[in-house]
């Protein structure tokens, strides 16, 4: 959540910074600013309230701007309202001209109500609501005790409690970018002559694919071409960059006109790719993650933990694991895992599920399961993310950057490690022969393929959005597996299209939520297991009795359904495992045509940001 970008080389600073946060803009959009330093050593702080390109329009894309060092903000609110004041960069002293701190930070500062009244006391005086003017005016107040940035930095991170990337310009240091982060990222990237700071892979890829990461509780500081890092004892510490595959062009939007739509269609490669990292000679290999044969045997039971569309995956994968390898599987969203102390037995594995790896609840959890001396295995896109480097196992979908808000690929990419780990764990735990365990491969390697055929029949769905595109509610409805993708496309739905939407178990539904089923009401039911097909009809007629307009999505052959549901989407047939990852996509591409037919914002969402690194 936020964005940070920061630069120092040759170039003039405010394009570049410009640029590279229209790359970050999805990780928050009510306000944006950027402070950049003149050749007179002179810092000027310009903000606007709304989207990037309000800010852009103020100082002509940048070009009003003049100076080689900056640093830059695309905010998220958490403390204060989205206006001009409280957006960053904040400035230590009261007045525009009073700026020996600058500072923009990601994160959320829990204490910062008792160090503000310190601050206070010490004769600050505050303009906005936010916890980051808290933080630049706390590093000033220790840098007017310990005249260096780093003492500074490090006397602050001590008292800051929550979760922060901060980038801080000194006046007296003209030449420097500070930043120093706990919890929540941050990367450098150096290059001839020039350094570029982010907090997120994207933003920077244009200039170098090869990046550091600032380690948890430790500050940097940046010039042209160079940068030291430091521990918070003010050590100075070794690194080595990590060479990121991600292509450039690939957090372009390529001629589409979202990256959402770009995204769904990227999902055959997406699948394609994570399926070959996982394949060996034709059969699964999961131990380049480090968990061997021995390990998958010893497992007593899984406990899942994610947030949001992670989190349905994971539903889906108890479905697939308990059913294909017999492990007993729990699913927990993070923020409550996190808090309710769960039972885990000392053989369990817990399972973090995250795109970004930086989202605060999954990464909170993924301590509190290490704290008990759990094994841990993350299943993670971006590399190098804090998750990837806390959690004792690793897998990575090879889904690519991910731009738009609403997940796409990564949850197909995700669900595919799912399957594998569920037909692997099966494998060596002896609960399938060889000749099944080749079936569910051949099965899997027929996923991108019918992916892609699905891809095709999207201006059907297109034409069905549109004329539904003014429905205040919409049901999504399935049983087993396809419950758990009823409540990603309800997600998708109500995220992008701001339809209100929910999904239910379809047996749940009279328990209380057909109430609201009337005339007109659209009803989603989703039909992929064959033992519980008619089943799940039944519930879609008892809806339709009352009035509702049902729309189904079932594995072709079942053509029977079209005497029941208004309107049809036929998936391919393939082993109902894995029946999930084919009928989320005319669920995406539904609640995307739903949105772009309404004129909304696809790609950003109102209220919505990427990565959510605060609770
Ligand atoms: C919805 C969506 C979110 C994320 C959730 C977890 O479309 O994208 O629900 O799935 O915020 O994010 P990660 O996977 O980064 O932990």
């Amino acid at each position: 959540m936020c964005g940070i970008v920061g630069y120092v080389g040759p170039q003039q600073a405010a394009p570049i910074l410009m640029d590279s946060l229209c790359r970050l803009e999805y990780r928050g959009y009510d306000s944006a600013g950027i402070a950049v330093r003149d050749g007179d050593g002179h810092t000027t702080v310009v903000k606007a309230k709304g989207r990037l390109k309000v800010l852009s329009e103020k100082i002509d894309g940048g070009r009003t701007l003049k100076g080689c060092i900056g640093i830059g903000h695309t905010r998220w609110a958490t403390h204060g309202e989205p206006n001009e004041a409280n957006a960053h960069p904040h400035i230590s002293g009261s007045e525009p001209d009073d700026s020996a701190v600058v500072g923009v930070h990601n994160g959320i500062i829990e204490n910062y109500a008792e160090l503000k009244e310190k601050l206070v006391k010490a004769g600050y005086i505050f303009y906005s609501q936010t916890d980051t003017e808290v933080a630049v005016k706390l590093v000033d107040y220790y840098y007017k005790k310990y005249p260096t940035p780093s003492k500074a930095i490090a006397k602050a991170m001590m008292r800051i409690r929550g979760s922060y990337a901060l980038a801080i310009l000194f006046n007296d240091h003209q030449n420097q970018i500070w930043t120093a982060r706990k919890d929540s990222p941050m990367i450098i990237g150096v290059t001839k002559g020039e350094t570029f700071i982010a907090s997120d892979v994207p933003a920077i890829l244009k200039y170098t694919q090869d990046i550091y990461y600032v380690g948890n509780c430790e500050m940097a500081c940046v010039e042209a071409g160079k940068v030291s890092f430091f521990n918070i004892d003010e050590e100075q510490l070794e690194k080595e960059t990590v060479h990121i595959t991600w292509d450039a062009n690939a957090a372009e939007r390529g001629g589409f006109e979202h990256f959402m739509i770009k995204e769904i269609h990227e999902q055959p490669k997406a699948l394609q790719d994570t399926l070959n990292s996982l394949l060996n000679d034709g059969r699964l290999d999961i131990t380049k993650s480090g968990i061997t044969p021995e390990i998958a045997r010893g497992i007593s039971e899984i406990s899942i933990v994610a947030c949001g569309s992670a989190w349905h995956v994971g539903m889906a994968a108890k479905y697939v694991i308990e059913d294909i390898a017999r492990i007993p599987v729990r699913v927990d969203v993070a923020s409550e895992f996190r808090y309710h102390c769960p039972i885990l037995q000392e053989n369990a594995l817990v399972i973090v599920i995250s795109q970004s790896g930086e989202t605060a609840d999954s990464l909170a959890a993924l301590r509190e399961a290490k704290s008990r001396g759990i094994r841990t295995l993350a299943i993670l896109n971006v590399l190098g993310s804090s998750i990837a480097r806390e959690a004792d196992h690793v897998l990575y979908t090879l889904a690519g950057p991910e731009i738009a808000v609403a997940t796409t690929k990564a949850y197909s990419a995700q669900m595919l490690i799912g399957y594998v780990l569920a037909v692997e764990l099966a494998f060596e735990r002896g609960v399938i022969d060889e000749e099944k365990y080749k079936y569910y491969i051949a099965q899997l390697q027929t996923l991108p393929d019918k992916a892609e055929g699905l891809l095709e029949d999207k201006e059907r769905i297109q034409w069905f959005a549109s004329k539904f595109s003014t429905a205040h509610d919409a049901f999504f409805i399935g049983r087993g597996i396809d419950y758990a993708v009823a409540l990603e496309g309800s997600l998708k739905m109500k995220e992008v299209s701001y339809v209100h939407s929910e999904a239910y178990a379809a047996g749940e539904l009279k328990h209380g939520t057909i109430s609201l089923i009337e005339d007109g009401t659209l009803l989603v039911g989703i039909l992929t297991q064959n033992s519980l097909y008619e089943k799940t009809v039944s519930n879609m007629v008892e809806c339709k009795t009352r009035g509702a307009y049902l729309m189904a999505v079932a594995t072709a052959g079942h053509y029977d359904i079209e005497d029941t549901a208004d309107f049809t989407i036929y998936v391919p047939n393939i082993d109902e495992h894995f029946a999930g990852s084919l009928t989320v996509i005319p669920l995406q591409l539904f609640g995307y045509y739903s949105s772009v037919s309404r004129g909304l914002d696809v790609d950003k969402p109102r209220n919505l940001a990427k990565s959510v690194t605060v609770e």
